[in-house]
């Protein structure tokens, strides 16, 4: 099973039914701009709105990153993951960059791109040609990865959350590498529920010179399983003396995300898989914290019209063959929840042509009439 299709295992009961975990976040009915919300900054890069983009490895790609930009309204964007060594060998071999940073040096800012690994060296020097050459934002490093090629083959993602030490060593390295671009950590709340150790993995990221934290509430163990605890993402803030804290996990609406920034239990948020089927969330998530209207959805022809420039955008960057098989995934995300789309994912999960999928989306994706 791939990367991406691990991810994308719903949390139990679907993706719809992962609300609040704690009573006291639920949305509060108030429409008011967060008179008290302050600006997020990451070192010197202002996020603004504190509404950030998750990396998803196979997702956030360029041509992804370009609607999300074109809908507005993500504070920052981000990459996919990049391993460092492999970053490196292609590197060498062919004078190469990965596949995954096509569109990084010239797309607009801010932007992060992330990393894993587990060798210090390799990332601190990925990490300075991303910050000096790439001229990136941000750099990121991946702690919260489950899958088991990062976790049990490569000792890298969430497996480090047991080697707090190591942890400290990778962060400083790579904050020293990349000096002056903020470097930031992504984890989960522990390997285990019997293991949580987010707070302490959070003074070791904060003390090794990390400019924010951002926590996915559950463990890796967990996955996709249950729902986000929110509470548990709430009790690290107070040991953060310095850096900002950025919550993650079943962020679906903007009603939510107001409730949670008001709560100011973190300082920014960050959301994934509801952005794959509403890029255009962060724009009503902006509109909600200023007090405004949020824009609706748009309606199932408009996202037709957006689903076929996803895929012209796709196509120009990953060309017929690869841009079709890329296609059918989004596709199935934009489908999610409409009337007919059992029968929409199941024509669109087989096409191999561009015209074939151009058929498929013509035949059966929803029509608003
Ligand atoms: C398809 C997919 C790919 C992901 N890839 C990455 C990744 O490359 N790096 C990372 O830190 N997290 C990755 N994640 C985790 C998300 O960034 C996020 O932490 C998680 O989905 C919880 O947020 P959500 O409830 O808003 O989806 C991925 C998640 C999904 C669904």
């Amino acid at each position: 099973m791939s990367i991406a299709s691990d991810f994308l295992s719903p949390p139990q009961g679907g993706f719809e039914s992962a609300t609040a975990a704690d009573p006291s976040c639920a949305p509060s009915g108030h429409s008011s701009p967060l008179a008290h919300l302050r600006p997020l900054f990451i070192g010197p890069v202002k996020i603004d709105p504190p509404v950030l983009q998750a990396p998803m490895a196979g997702f956030t790609n360029f041509a992804y990153r370009q609607v999300v930009r074109e809908f507005g309204g993500a504070g920052l964007t981000a990459t996919e993951m990049v391993h460092a060594r492999g970053f490196l060998g292609i590197h060498e071999r062919s004078g190469d960059f990965p596949d995954r940073l096509w569109g990084v040096r010239d797309e607009p800012r801010p932007l992060a791109v992330q990393i894993w690994d587990n060798d210090p060296v390799a990332l601190a020097e990925v990490g300075a040609r991303l910050a000096h050459e790439f001229q990136v934002s941000i750099v990121d490093i991946n702690f919260g990865c489950p899958v088991k090629q990062v976790t049990e083959k490569a000792h890298s993602g969430s497996y480090l959350l047991r080697q707090p030490e190591r942890v400290g060593q990778i962060v400083r390295r790579v904050v020293e590498a990349c000096k002056p671009t903020p470097v930031t950590a992504k984890i989960r709340l522990g390997c285990t529920r019997d293991s949580m150790n987010a707070i302490e993995i959070a003074k070791t990221v904060e003390s090794a010179g990390a400019a924010a934290l951002t926590v996915h509430g559950r463990t890796a163990q967990e996955y996709f399983r249950g729902q986000a605890d929110w509470e548990r993402i709430a009790e690290i803030k107070p040991h953060l003396a310095r850096i900002p804290l950025i919550g993650n996990g079943d962020l679906e609406s903007p009603e939510r995300v107001v409730a949670i920034l008001r709560s100011r239990i973190v300082d920014g948020v960050m959301i994934a898989r509801a952005a794959l089927a509403k890029p255009w969330i962060f724009r009503q998530c902006r509109a909600a914290l200023r007090g405004e209207p949020i824009p609706p959805d748009p309606t199932p022809d408009e996202e037709r019209q957006l689903l076929l420039k996803h895929f012209q955008l796709v196509l120009d960057r990953f060309g017929p063959e690869r841009g079709v098989i890329l296609m059918r995934k989004f596709a199935c995300c934009y489908a999610q929840g409409k009337p007919g789309s059992r029968d929409f994912r199941a024509n669109v999960a087989t096409v191999a042509t561009p015209e074939e999928f151009l058929l498929v989306v013509d035949r059966y994706f929803p029509r608003t009439s």
